[in-house]
Formats: structure tokens, sequence, C-alpha cells
């Protein structure tokens, strides 16, 4: 028997029968990695690296076995386990969803493969004004294995985030002109400055199918994009606003009502970092050739950062590593928001631990 009623308290009522809320589950907009990309106070460092899932990974190599990559990309279960294996394995503080920059244009039907050891290779260059009619619009009913496996990694994922992303207008484009993998883009150069009115036209295409592919990701749950331009390094910084900049910008803005942070990376690019976060992007990534100093000094400031520890760094002793993530940490500070992250994806022979070592460092040494 419980003591009576104070007067003017609401009457006592037992545990069992008192109404529960119960409290908030945590939710991926509040994870260290979503404030960090809008400038928010966090905790800690959020820290993910690039080609995080891959080949690094025996667990990985042994699921891929047997099962050529575009396969594997529009398989829901497969692609949800390899994005969850270096979640599991590292402890990073998001998952980058599995799939590859050409699967939207595969989606549409362009005649495409991921050869091992090569990338993505092009049945038939894209040349001339009558290729664009094999580059139809991408609308979601084409991908609705991409919609599954984003639904099936948020139920598990919980409060850690998911990173869609999509390959730049520019990126897509050299795959597309050049027919595969190139160190110079010739081609791709020679049709922006011959064809200039075709250039536009391809890099229209290549946005609705680029923006419409981070956008079924967004949809789906997917907590942030990165819009991967990993190629635009290789154009000066007026050819890039001129042929390059407007079709990543509407790639971006496709998302913009959506409330998921856009990240903006490509290699090479201390050039273009300014004109890259101009694009539409709350973060802008950073490569290892430019320090995070220097790179937030010709941002002003204005956007949060991603990057950038030189993923060959990851071969060298234990106390070179540390001594530099620890710097790059507090670079990072000095940033509105900083995401730890390689300067471009992890080396297919990168010992695994050291990866794991290298999460549990920058969450512990940024402790706030
Ligand atoms: O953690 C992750 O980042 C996983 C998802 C991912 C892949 N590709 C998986 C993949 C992402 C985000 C990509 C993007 C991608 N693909 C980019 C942009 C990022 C970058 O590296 O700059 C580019 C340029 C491509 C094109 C591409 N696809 C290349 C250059 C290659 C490597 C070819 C090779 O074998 O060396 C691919 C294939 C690819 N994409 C693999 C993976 C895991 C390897 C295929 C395999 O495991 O058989």
């Amino acid at each position: 028997m419980g003591r009576p009623d104070a007067p003017g308290r609401p009457p006592r009522v037992a545990c069992e029968d008192r109404p529960v809320t119960p409290p908030a589950a945590p939710s991926p907009r509040d994870s260290a990695l979503v404030r960090a990309a809008r400038g928010e106070a966090v905790t800690h460092t959020p820290v993910w690296f690039m080609r995080q899932a891959g080949r690094s990974l025996p667990e990985y190599r042994a699921l891929r076995e047997g099962v050529p990559m575009l396969e594997a990309c529009r398989t829901p279960d497969l692609v949800a386990e390899v994005t969850l294996q270096p979640v599991r394995r590292h402890g990073v503080d998001a998952a980058i969803f599995f799939s590859d920059i050409v699967v939207p244009l595969a989606a549409v039907g362009v005649d495409l493969d991921i050869v091992p050891g090569v990338g993505p290779v092009v049945a038939e260059p894209f040349r001339t004004r009558k290729d664009l009619d094999r580059l139809p619009e991408l609308t979601p009913d084409l991908v609705p294995d991409i919609t599954r496996a984003v639904e099936l990694l948020v139920a598990e994922l919980g409060p850690t985030p998911l990173i869609g992303f999509a390959g730049a207008p520019f990126t897509l484009a050299s795959y597309l002109v050049e027919g595969g993998p190139s160190k110079n883009h010739e081609h791709t150069k020679a049709l922006m400055h011959g064809d200039p009115t075709l250039w536009h036209d391809l890099g229209s295409r290549l946005a609705q199918i680029s923006g419409s592919f981070l956008r079924v990701q967004a949809q789906a749950g997917a907590s942030a994009v990165q819009l991967f331009d990993s190629w635009v390094g290789a154009l000066p910084r007026a050819d890039y606003e001129q042929f390059a900049q407007p079709h990543a910008a509407s790639a971006l803005a496709a998302v913009a009502d959506l409330d998921v942070p856009r990240i903006h990376f490509g290699v090479g690019t201390g050039e273009l970092l300014a004109s890259m976060g101009a694009a539409g992007a709350e973060v802008v990534g950073v490569d290892y050739r430019l320090s995070l100093t220097d790179a937030l000094a010709r941002l002003d400031g204005r956007y949060a950062v991603q990057g950038n520890l030189d993923p060959a760094l990851l071969f060298a002793p234990w106390e070179a590593i540390e001594a530099k993530v620890r710097a790059i940490v507090q670079e990072g500070l000095a940033a509105p928001g900083h995401i730890f992250n390689l300067g471009h994806g992890v080396l297919p022979a990168t010992d695994p631990d050291v990866l794991t070592q290298v999460t549990a460092l920058v969450q512990e040494c940024s402790r706030r």
C-alpha cells in the first residue's frame, strides 16, 4: 500500500499503469557523420573509408567468388551483406552502399562490363549525337534492386548512417566516351571542346541519371550521399566550371529537398575545391595531395570537409600512420565539420587490421 496522494499532485499510479514514452531510438540523423556534415557539434570525428567494402576483406572475397561484379550489385542480399562487413569489422561511423558508378548506366541499357583489374569497359563508346539514343532517362522502376538493398540495409544498420552515392557526369562521361579507364581522357576532352553542344547534351542526360540514382537511395533511406567525380581533377578550373560543374550541380540538386547532406569528391582537385563546393555540396572531399589546412583556406570556411589520409600510407609502420592520423584529426578541428577518410579508396592489398586500428584511433583521439 502506498502513501495517499499529495494534494495538487496527479494521482499516483502503479508503475505498470503509467503511460511510458520510450526514449526516441537513436537515429542516423543524430549520428556523428550526419552532424559533422552539417557543421553541428559532434562527440568525436566520424570516420569511414572509401572502398571500405571490397577486396581488402577476406570475407568480401569469399562472398564474391564466382559472382561477377554487376550481378553482385543487382543482388540485394549480397549488396547488404557486403556493405555491412566493414561496419561490423572496423566499427566505422558509416556504411557506404555497395554498388558501382556504372550500375545506373547498365540499368538504362548501356552495354558494359566491370572487368576485374581493369574497371568499367563500355562495348561501344559514345562519340556522336546518335549515341544519345542509347542513353534514356533513369526512372526508379529500372533499379528496384537498389531500393530493396537500401531498405534492407537501413533496417539492419539502425543508428549507423548509410551513405548512398553516384558517379558525377564528367567521370561517367569519361568511361562512356573513352570506352573504359583512361589516363589522359583525350576523346572526352576532344568531344568537350570540339562539340560543346553535344557535350552539354550528354552532360544533362548523365546528370539526370546520376541525380535520379542518388534520389532513389535517399528516398529508400540513405542518410547522406556522395557524388564521386573521381577523374575531374584532369580539368583546369575554367574548363571545370564551363563543362563539368553545371552538370554536377544538377545531379546534386536532385536531392536538395530530401534533407540528406551531400559530399562531393574528386581526385587531384586542389584547384577545383571551391567550385566543387559551389556545385551544391555540404561537404567537400579532399584527396591526399593537399593538406586539410590548405583545403580549408581555399574553401573559406564555407563547407565541412572529408579526408584525407593517403591510402598508400596504410602500408607504413604504425608509428608513421598514427602520427599522420593524429595530425589530420587536429587539422580537421578547424573546419566547420570534419569527416575522417582516406584521400582515395582503400587499396586491395591493405591489411584490414590497420583500418580497424585507424578507426579506433580517430574515434578515441578526437573524443570531445
Ligand atoms: O566501399 C566502397 O566504396 C564500395 C562501393 C564502390 C565500388 N565502386 C565498388 C567496386 C564505390 C563507391 C565505387 C565507385 C567507383 N567505381 C568509382 C568512384 C570511386 C573511385 O574509386 O574514385 C569509380 C571510378 C569506379 C569505377 C570502377 N569500378 C573502378 C575503377 C573499378 C576497379 C577495377 C579493378 O578491379 O581494379 C571498379 C570495380 C569495383 N567497384 C570493384 C569494387 C569493389 C572491384 C570489383 C571486384 O571486386 O571484382
